[in-house]
């Protein structure tokens, strides 16, 4: 029996679940947005890198598993699996020996976030008409979460620039790194950018790592991320930077009032 590695050291802040007016499922068009303009780079990339002979789909049928990272809740993921499909089924009719129709091939998609994740809303919003067995896998990304050799495609849209936490140094009032007052890394002191590149390291480490034992050889892995500052741009001179600050300066307003408690307080001070 493999072991199974959990990350007990991973915060999680789900999305807002449901489907009303504040929900994720109903504010998330710029993250739909991303899943749009990546449509074609996905396909030209199936179809480009994608070796189904490799992966043994040239004369065997078996299920194809694509798994999609942090998939939250919300027409997005459902809409990126449905994009990844097409264009692996127009792959398979135009390079394997086969010859069947694009329906002969079955798929399995394993839809990952966080346990704390409203999959219930998720599933009610399944397409009755889907081409795929769906699957919910709760866990962090950061960590193993399929057997080895398992998964033909790895998908994650705006997910993986998330940090696994909050680096302790940020948060400490006796580090040269604390950024008391500040939710984003401000580059003016060059402790705190060490404390957030250090933890991005070492997440995207983990991520690859995990990743490099589940994905079968040929498979192929596509990550979208918001990378939003070019070099020697400061974060604090980019929109998302100008955005921060002023969510920021609300954040520590309420503190002000004492309407969030203090562990909340803890992430902002
Ligand atoms: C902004 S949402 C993006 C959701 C969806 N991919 C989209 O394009 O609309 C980011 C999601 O990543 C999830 N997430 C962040 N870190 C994660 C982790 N370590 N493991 C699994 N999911 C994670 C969050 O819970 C959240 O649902």
């Amino acid at each position: 029996m493999a072991h199974i590695e959990s990350n007990n050291l991973t915060e999680a802040y789900p999305m807002v679940g449901g489907d009303d007016a504040y929900s994720y499922a109903n504010n998330s068009t710029y993250q739909r947005g991303v899943v749009d303009a990546a449509k074609e780079l996905i396909s030209e990339a199936i179809a480009d890198k994608l070796d189904l002979k490799i992966l043994g789909f040239d004369d065997t049928l078996k299920p194809f598993k694509i798994a999609d990272l942090g998939c939250s809740v919300g027409p997005n993921t459902l809409l990126a699996v449905q994009n990844i499909i097409e264009a692996i089924e127009l792959k398979f009719q135009r390079t394997t020996n086969l010859h069947q129709k694009p329906s002969a091939l079955e798929f399995q998609v394993f839809l990952n976030d966080h346990s704390d994740n409203d999959f219930n809303t998720l599933f009610k919003s399944l397409p009755h008409a889907r081409k795929y067995f769906a699957a919910g896998l709760p866990g962090s990304f950061h960590s193993r979460l399929f057997p080895r050799s398992s998964i033909h495609f790895v998908h994650t849209s705006y997910a993986l620039h998330w940090l696994s936490k909050v680096p302790k140094e940020i948060v400490d009032p006796c580090s040269p790194a604390w950024n008391k007052g500040s939710i984003q890394c401000s580059e003016s002191n060059i402790e705190v950018v060490r404390a957030y590149s250090t933890q991005y390291k070492n997440d995207m480490e983990s991520f690859l790592n995990a990743r490099a034992e589940e994905l079968v050889p040929g498979g192929l892995m596509v990550l979208i991320l918001a990378a939003v500052v070019p070099d020697g741009i400061p974060l604090s001179n980019s929109y998302v930077g100008v955005f921060n600050n002023i969510l920021g300066s609300c954040f520590n307003d309420l503190a002000k009032m004492v309407r969030i408690n203090d562990s909340k307080w803890k992430l902002i001070q």
